[in-house]
């Protein structure tokens, strides 16, 4: 049993929906309790048509409940949210999160979620079409907007056979975010202010063609939703939709000339500014106002460069702002981080090598070296939210030490 998890002597409801995930359940209740967290299981009545009560009773904290109307307790609805610190589902199926969505509460668990003021953690899994389905997405973005935190499905191997996204997200992933909600230290960004930007710029040739870069967002995504985790009033500059999230106000750009106006504009006022995204160096320099025809040949395409926002941002910065910048290198990866390090006046260059198969573009997972004065911590390949958590705890630990963020 671990004696430093923050999971240690918390109470949680762990609602088990009707789904084929739900013998994962089983693991991810004897993982929280190998954590010191006390579980109780709460089964819907699909469930038991996957799973069994007397698993969950036999290997739970204390027994498993699957109805409102227990002899022994007439109120358990109201007490099982009143009482605990979180209440997880796991699986979160569509019908359970339509329910919750709409305030019905029809059974224990779906009772226990109206009626509590705890952290909720749904953790979504089910065949790809339904978790695509407007309805489904649209209950989420709902959820998310009340606070609930939502885990996304992984793209895996389903029920039936079929391959894609809907497979519940890996135990050790919940356990992890879990552990984030409840660890003090993850409230590090508490009352700050962080810009972040995300996506790669669109530099228009004509209506209808641009030059772009191979930049999904996922990881300033990452970076926005992590620094928001950890307290912090996020303003996030992004050229990829993003549904917005409590604690995250969006400004969507679609060129480097925007994502320069939107950020210099306020950039003086932020404790913390990342800048993850891939900003075009060059841009045409006439835009045709009309599509270009190919029955016109080739075109001449002259360039100009676009404005290096993260070097105007390191010109300008007050002596109480982080400063964080990216660099996205196929070769001698640490050197050219450190000469950005300098030549832009950053406190930090998150480097990564986007040559490597699961690193840098487009990818969930990346590796990069976190290049500061004169040295470098090496992250191992992680997924993206982890390398965002990792690299703001570092940042604010580092800022604290320094003095840079006084008050
Ligand atoms: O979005 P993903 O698919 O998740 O991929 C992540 C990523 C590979 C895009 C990300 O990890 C990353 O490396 N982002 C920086 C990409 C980039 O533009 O790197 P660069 O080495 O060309 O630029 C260095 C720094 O200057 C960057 O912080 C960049 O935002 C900034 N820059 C660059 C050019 C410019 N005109 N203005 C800038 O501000």
């Amino acid at each position: 049993m671990s004696n430093s998890s923050p999971l240690r002597g918390k109470r949680i409801v762990l609602g088990v929906g009707g789904g084929i995930a739900a013998y994962k359940s089983v693991e991810l209740m004897r993982r929280l309790m190998d954590c010191g967290a006390f579980v109780s299981p709460v089964l819907t009545k699909a469930s038991l048509r996957f799973v069994g009560e007397t698993t969950f009773s036999a290997l739970g904290s204390e027994s498993a409940r699957t109805s409102l109307w227990d002899a022994g307790d007439p109120i358990p609805h109201t007490r099982l949210g009143q009482q605990a610190d979180l209440v997880l589902v796991a699986p979160a199926t569509a019908d359970l999160i339509a329910r919750y969505a709409a305030g019905i509460a029809d059974e224990l668990l779906t009772t226990t979620l109206v009626a509590t003021n705890a952290p909720v953690v749904m953790v979504a899994a089910m065949h790809t079409e339904m978790w695509q389905h407007p309805s489904v997405v649209e209950n989420i973005a709902t959820l998310r907007r009340r606070g609930v935190v939502v885990i996304e499905p992984e793209i895996g191997r389903l029920a039936g056979g079929d391959i894609g996204v809907g497979r519940l997200a890996s135990t050790g992933s919940v356990v992890e975010i879990i552990e984030e909600i409840f660890d003090g230290s993850t409230r590090a960004l508490s009352g700050r202010k962080v810009l972040v930007t995300a996506g790669g710029t669109r530099e228009a040739i004509d209506p209808v063609r641009y030059i772009g870069n191979r930049s999904s967002g996922k990881q300033g995504i990452a970076f926005a939703k992590a620094a928001a985790r950890y307290g912090a009033e996020v303003t996030l500059v992004c050229t990829v939709p993003f549904e917005s999230e409590p604690g995250i106000n969006v400004i969507e750009v679609e060129s480097a000339q925007e994502m320069f106006e939107a950020v210099s504009d306020a950039a003086g006022g932020f404790d913390l500014v990342v800048m993850a995204a891939a900003v075009a160096d060059f841009r045409s320099k006439e835009i045709s106002p009309t599509k270009i025809k190919k029955s016109h040949g080739a075109p001449q395409l002259v360039l100009e460069p676009t404005p290096d926002i993260l070097a105007y941002l390191g010109s300008v910065k007050p002596k109480n702002q982080v400063l964080v910048g990216f660099a996205a290198e196929t070769g001698g990866v640490e050197a050219e981080a450190r000469r950005k390090l300098k030549d832009k006046n950053t406190d930090f260059v998150v480097a990564n090598n986007v040559l490597e198969q699961d690193a840098g573009f487009g990818v969930d997972t990346n590796r990069v070296t976190l290049v500061f004065e004169d040295s470098a911590l090496v992250l191992d390949l992680d997924d993206k939210r982890r390398i965002a958590n990792r690299v703001l705890s570092f940042v604010a630990e580092w800022a604290g030490k320094n003095g840079v963020w006084s008050d």
